[in-house]
């Protein structure tokens, strides 16, 4: 028998197991609303009330442990909107039933935790990507390519900016143990990019203002030598009042560039042997980063390849944020191996 067009394609869809649907778990059923392969099957949520929303958007059904939903729906992929500390259950659980991972940043609050979410994975035989946004997101992607192309010349210093108020609309992020505070959470981002960007860093001081038990308030101040030489300074902040801004310095032999989320244009370079500025605009009805970072894992899943931000890359990222909060905690500049 012939099978439609239609069926084909309900054939190929990926299944998608959502667990956590709060923020970020609200904005990845977005994401999945629109995307090519994949379909959301069912959610996961402790809070009843959080889950309701989303599951009525989607027409999915509830589930209240992650193995019903397994058992009921059989998805290929669980995607972990969680709160930190409950990566590693979740990530070791689904692997452990044979589904694919990707799990939001940061990858999980200690080493430990990350090497044994990349271990299950690995023995499981399924894929595991961390949320590391900023790899999809216009601007930094547009930026990193400026680094490699070769239009800022050598780059010798960076400066990234990341603030807005507290998240308050959940406790746990003002526990520390769970979230890690502004230096996991937050910073986690910028330290990321740096990495994808200019390769490992060799050595980080960073210093902790606001109270002493994350929210609210906590602003970090971070100074990172990267081992190529590049100087980067990162503010993390949840100490403002409102609203959320991120800012991104590129400076080198060629020229500066600048993003700056406040400004309307996304990037502003200033090169010399140019006399004017240029501006680079990216359409704001483009799809945002979350869009494209599940859609490169279920590309990934579907072809068989390695996704950009797999366990053991993201566990670097996650020892960098680490490596700052002992610095913190210190007073010491603490030197990664
Ligand atoms: N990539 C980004 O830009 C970005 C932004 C914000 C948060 N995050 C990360 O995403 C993750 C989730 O953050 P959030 O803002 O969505 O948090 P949130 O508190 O809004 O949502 C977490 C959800 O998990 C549910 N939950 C808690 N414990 C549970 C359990 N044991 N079983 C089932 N459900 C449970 C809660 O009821 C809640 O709905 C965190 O790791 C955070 O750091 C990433």
């Amino acid at each position: 028998m012939m099978k439609s067009v239609n069926m084909e394609e309900e054939i190929s869809m990926l299944k998608v197991g959502l667990v956590g649907a709060g923020g970020m778990g609200a904005v990845h059923a977005a994401a999945l609303a629109g995307m090519r392969g994949a379909k959301l099957v069912g959610v996961v949520d402790a809070r009843e009330e959080a889950a309701r929303r989303l599951v009525e958007q989607a027409g999915v059904a509830h589930y209240t442990s992650l193995d019903e939903l397994v058992s009921a729906e059989n998805p290929n992929l669980i995607d972990i909107c969680l709160p930190t500390d409950l990566h590693k259950e979740y990530a070791v659980r689904a692997a452990e039933l044979g589904k694919h991972v990707f799990c939001e940043k940061p990858m999980a609050r200690s080493s430990e935790e990350a090497q044994a979410m990349v271990e299950a994975c690995r023995k499981a035989g399924v894929k595991l990507m961390i949320g590391h946004v900023l790899r999809f997101s216009p601007e930094y992607r547009t930026a990193k390519q400026m680094v490699e192309d070769g239009r800022l010349g050598r780059v010798g210093t960076v400066r990234m900016i990341r603030e807005g108020a507290a998240p308050g609309w959940s406790a746990w992020f003002g526990d520390n143990k769970r979230s890690g505070g502004v230096l996991l959470d937050l910073a986690i981002h910028d330290m990321d990019w740096l990495r994808w960007t200019f390769g490992e860093a060799e050595r980080v001081y960073a210093k902790l203002a606001g109270t002493e038990q994350g929210l609210p308030g906590e602003h970090a101040v971070v100074s990172i030598r990267m081992k190529s030489g590049v100087i980067a300074h990162i503010t993390g902040s949840w100490a403002q009042p409102d609203g959320f801004r991120t800012f991104l310095e590129l400076a080198g032999t060629g020229g500066v560039a600048k993003f700056d989320s406040a400004d309307t244009y996304s990037i502003k370079t200033t090169l010399r042997g140019e006399e004017r500025l240029t501006h680079q605009l990216e359409s704001p009805l483009e799809p945002d980063g979350y869009f494209h970072e599940l859609q490169h894992f279920i590309d990934c899943i579907a072809s068989g390849t390695e996704p950009s931000v797999n366990g053991e890359d993201a566990a670097q990222s996650l020892e960098l944020a680490l490596a700052a909060i002992r610095s913190a905690e210190t007073g010491q500049v603490v030197f990664l191996s």
